[in-house]
Parts: structure tokens; sequence; C-alpha cells
């Protein structure tokens, strides 16, 4: 194997590619972010980064709420449109003709068309170089059915894609193993 030195911000494991709606009412706008992440699990926390010059950063200041949008590979229009233009401009929910869901506890609305949607309060906030990172708890969570299965999620019905260095990549159905299949 040779190996080649990058540049440290290239990364290779997959990020979610997914849209996250922040404010509320006629003002909620979508953006699409990978830098998602998971981390903690009691109580549930996830982590977001924007940029401050972004049209969504002033929404999740002013409200402290957000949605976390998961598409299917069959989404990638919406994902790469909501992040290439800026609700500055544009109203992205009509333009892609997405539906404003309520959500049961959080303003930001869901988007009605993609079947994973987490509400989350920011429940922390922290200014690192070029992005803030907000810490969300997540409040509840929505699934289409089709990926639940005996009450546990069915990996063999996903869909879903992932983005890898400017990449939109599409992920298997199925799993290759359990976790804890080594300890067998
Ligand atoms: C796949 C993808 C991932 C992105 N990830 C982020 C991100 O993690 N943080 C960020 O601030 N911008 C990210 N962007 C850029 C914003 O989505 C983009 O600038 C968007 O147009 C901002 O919209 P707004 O001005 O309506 O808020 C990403 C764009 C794409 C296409």
């Amino acid at each position: 194997m040779k190996k080649v030195t990058l540049d440290s911000g290239i990364t290779v494991f997959p990020m979610p590619a997914a849209v996250i709606s922040v404010g509320k009412g006629d003002d909620a706008n979508l953006i699409t972010l990978a830098y998602v992440g998971k981390v903690c699990l009691e109580p549930p926390i996830v982590v977001i980064s924007i940029q401050p010059k972004r049209h969504s950063y002033h929404l999740i200041e002013k409200h402290g709420e957000f949605v976390i949008n998961y598409p299917t590979i069959d989404q990638l229009k919406e994902i790469d449109y909501c992040g290439t233009r800026s609700g500055r401009n544009v109203n992205k929910w009509k333009e892609l003709n997405l539906t404003k869901e309520h959500a049961s506890i959080v303003q930001a609305p869901m988007i009605k068309e993609f079947p994973w949607n987490m509400e989350c309060k920011v429940i922390n906030r922290i200014k690192l170089g070029s992005h803030v990172c907000y810490f969300g708890e997540v409040v509840a969570t929505h699934s289409d059915s089709k990926y639940v299965k005996d009450n546990e999620l069915n990996p063999d019905e996903f869909d879903f894609c992932a983005y890898v260095s400017g990449n939109y990549i599409g992920l298997m159905k199925g799993a290759l193993e359990k976790h804890g299949f080594s300890e067998d």
C-alpha cells in the first residue's frame, strides 16, 4: 500500500447529506448540511455546524430549534438544490414542491416528503472556526413505517445516501453484519 498525505480538511468517512429546516411559518427555510452527527445517547443529542454567512444561521440563532430531514437516493435534486441556493433569494419549499408538515414539539416544520424527521432543540452552541456548532437534543423522531420491522429498523429497506468529499454516494440495502457479530 502506497499512502499519500492529503489536506487535513478532506474526509473519506460518509457524512449525512441532510436537509435541515429552520425558522417557522412563512420564514421557514431549508439548508443542506453534511456536518451532522450524533454525539450522545442519553439524552439523545446531535450536532450540526453552520457557517454564520448562511441565511439559516440567523434563523437558528433566533429560534433555537431545527428539524433534521433525511432524504432517500431519489431526492438528490432536493438535497443539492437546498445546498446551492439561499433562502434570501428563493423559497426552496415552493421551488421544490415540498410540503411543510407540523412537527409535534418544535415550531420548525418537517419536510413531509422526506421519510425521516428528527425534531431538535438547541441546548448549546460553540463557535469554532468557519462554523458554529449547535448541540441539539432530539425531542421527537418520525420515520416512514417501511423502515421499521418488529420494533427495530430494518436495513433491508434502507434507500439512503451519504456525502463523501463532494460526492453523493448511494448506500447499499441490507447490513453486512450485526453489531457484536465478532463475539459469536
Ligand atoms: C452536500 C452539501 C453539504 C453542505 N454542508 C454544509 C454544512 O455542513 N454547513 C454549512 O454551513 N453549509 C453547508 N452547505 C452549504 C449550504 O447548504 C448552502 O450554502 C446553502 O445554500 C445555504 O442556504 P441558506 O443561505 O438558505 O441558509 C452544504 C451544501 C451541500 C450541497
